[in-house]
């Protein structure tokens, strides 16, 4: 019994001005107009024999998820939210998606934790790597799927293998860490993706950190479910949700844990983290830039250029990101294209 579960948090500040609070990552949408979300939902759909899906996302977020589900039309699969009052990190929201699995399915549900804002681009690569992790997860493994490192990036998990066991898990290493890992060949970068029995789960959160499995199940208990029609809501209590360590499934298990496996897989992942990331899938013009906009450029190349309602003259530029919107203008050096976080987050300190 697989259960997809799409978490779908967090406001993707590095793809400011497009992504923010009301507007995350996860919801914006691609040349193919399907959203990153749709396409989570998709892949785990992909899988097959698949009935239920689990949603954990904010409760601000539910009806523009809600929307994103209906236009895909998929009127068998049974829709599970989970709605957080706000974020308490990835770990908060798995142990709740494991206790709500548990209490329908018993012990052996199987959850196949999807990130809400991430690409795969080989679909049936993806399905084989799935199948894998499944046959582990059987068998009491916490399972990640390992994507062959292309640079020492220290925003992600880097996991050292050992046939398919792991041996060490390191949550955003150092850049001088990353780089001699990356450089001695035996570690992969997590996807962020995992598949595991609810039950494992939550046995191995009691072990490595205990107080946040009790914290949600008190939580649980003050929380109200909604039943539909194909449709269950659970609101989390905001009082006893605030309670909750926030801190990413990363750190609380997989750095400590000693069952977890790792499936590697080429399945042409991207996380799509900046905008240059976003910039570098689809279709680029002979001189490398990508425009999504009513636009004439002179002498420009390497760009990407978005937007949606201005016209767009660019004369004379290399390597930058420009992002048009109604309230708010981004230029920016795409090497630099990591830093629009501190924009975003020193403009929300400012209010
Ligand atoms: N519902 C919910 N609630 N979802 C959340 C929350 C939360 O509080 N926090 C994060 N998420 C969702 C994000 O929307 C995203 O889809 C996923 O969980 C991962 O969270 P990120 O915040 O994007 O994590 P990260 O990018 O720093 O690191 C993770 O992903 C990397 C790969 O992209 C880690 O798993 C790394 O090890 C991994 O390499
Ligand atoms: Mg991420």
């Amino acid at each position: 019994n697989l259960i997809p579960t799409v978490l779908c948090g967090g406001a993707g500040s590095r793809l400011w001005p497009i992504s923010r609070e009301g507007h995350p990552k996860p919801f914006i949408r691609l040349p193919d107009n399907q959203s990153l979300l749709q396409k989570s939902f998709l892949r785990g759909l992909a899988i097959g024999g698949v009935e239920e899906i689990i949603t954990v996302t904010n409760r601000e977020l539910f009806f523009q998820t809600e929307d994103e589900l209906a236009e895909l039309n998929l009127r068998d699969i049974q829709m599970n939210y989970i709605l957080e009052p706000f974020g308490r990190n990835t770990a908060a929201a798995i142990v709740a998606a494991a206790l709500a699995a548990t209490k329908d399915h018993g012990e052996d549900a199987i959850l196949l934790v999807l990130a809400a804002d991430h690409l795969v681009s080989d679909k049936e690569a993806f399905r084989q790597a799935v199948i894998k992790a499944i046959e582990l997860a059987e068998n009491g493994r916490l399972v990640t799927f390992g994507i062959k490192p292309t640079h020492p990036e220290t925003g992600y998990g880097y996991i050292e293998a050992n046939g398919s066991d792991v041996v060490r898990f390191v949550e955003k290493p150092e850049a001088q860490v990353a780089q001699e890992y990356m450089d001695s060949g035996r570690f992969y970068w997590n996807s962020g993706m995992f598949c595991f029995r609810a039950d494992v789960i939550l046995r191995e959160l009691e072990i490595c950190s205990p107080d946040i499995v009790s914290a949600v199940k008190a939580c649980m208990a003050e929380s109200k479910t909604l039943r539909g029609d194909r449709q269950t809501q659970l609101n989390l209590d905001p009082e006893t949700f605030r309670l909750v360590p926030d801190i990413s499934i990363d750190y609380a298990v997989m750095e400590k844990s000693s069952v977890v496996s790792v499936v590697p897989c080429d399945i042409g992942w991207s996380d799509i983290g900046s905008w240059a990331a976003l910039g570098a899938i689809g279709e680029q013009d002979e001189n490398g830039n990508r425009v999504e906009a009513q636009a004439m450029l002179h002498d420009v190349k390497n760009c990407y250029i978005k937007s949606d309602a201005r016209f767009v003259g660019a004369i004379g530029l290399d390597n930058l990101v420009i992002v048009d919107t109604p309230d708010a203008l981004l230029v920016a050096d795409k090497a630099h294209s990591q830093d629009v976080k501190k924009i975003y987050t020193q403009l929300k300190k400012e209010g």
